[in-house]
């Protein structure tokens, strides 16, 4: 079966506590996600943090703007060094191909529909097509334009790989060892996650606000074997 790696989202507030937190998951975790909540709060200090303890980084600032904006966005991302960076696929076509096509530039893994949203949501945000076709028209036009994976929800990786073959790389977050009952409403367990055709699965809460982070790592790696 493929291989799921695992990629903890350091959603914290300081660079030391990011640190702390790298620390207890040492020799357990290669990939760490940096979103906007240590970013804003840190900056590219956060970048460094993570590959000073040899880790890789996936920015996840989800970035959502004219092209030649997120062009200049991703240009800095890969100065930063970084492994990948999200956008948001509803960006439309130009933003993707203007990305794509710089030289030097991290993977591109465009944002689908957010795991916190349920059908209402999509509803109410204007989107009419349903989650499913929503999903799935994105992550076409994201192939189509130069982003080399998609986050989705492992509730509709199954249908994309059907659909896209395996050279598709899926992230999905919205991982749940338990039922949380917290606002990520499509969650799966990091087992369902892997049969579904993650490549990569975010996991955030469970870890880092776990009393032994380290074992609610081993618990999610065994789930993935
Ligand atoms: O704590 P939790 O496991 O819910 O964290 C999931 C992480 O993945 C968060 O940092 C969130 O920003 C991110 N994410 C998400 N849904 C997406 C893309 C990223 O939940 N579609």
């Amino acid at each position: 079966m493929h291989k799921t790696e695992l990629i903890v989202a350091l959603d914290t507030d300081s660079l030391k506590s990011a640190e702390g937190m790298i620390e207890k998951l040492k020799g357990q975790v290669k990939y760490f996600k940096v979103g906007s909540v240590l970013f804003t709060a840190e900056g590219p200090a956060a970048v460094d943090l993570v590959h000073k303890h040899d880790g890789k980084v996936f920015l996840d600032l989800k970035f959502h703007d004219i092209p030649n904006t997120v062009k200049g966005a991703v240009k800095h991302a890969a100065a930063m060094g970084v492994y990948s960076v999200s956008l948001h696929l509803s960006g439309g076509a130009d933003m993707l191909k203007a990305c794509a096509e710089l030289e030097k530039r991290p993977k591109l893994w465009g944002i689908t529909i957010l795991t916190s949203f349920d059908e209402y949501t999509l509803f109410r945000s204007g989107f009419r097509g349903g989650i499913d076709k929503t999903v799935k028209l994105l992550a076409a036009i994201g192939l189509e334009n130069g982003a080399d994976g998609v986050v989705c929800s492992p509730l509709e990786a199954h249908r994309l790989k059907a659909i896209h073959g395996a050279d598709l790389k899926l992230i999905t977050p919205g991982i749940r060892p338990a039922a949380l009952g917290d606002d990520q409403k499509r969650a799966v367990t990091p087992a369902q996650a892997k049969a579904a055709g993650a490549d990569f699965i975010v996991v955030g809460r469970p870890i880092i606000a776990a009393k032994d982070p380290a074992a609610a790592v081993e618990a999610i790696l065994e789930d993935l074997k």
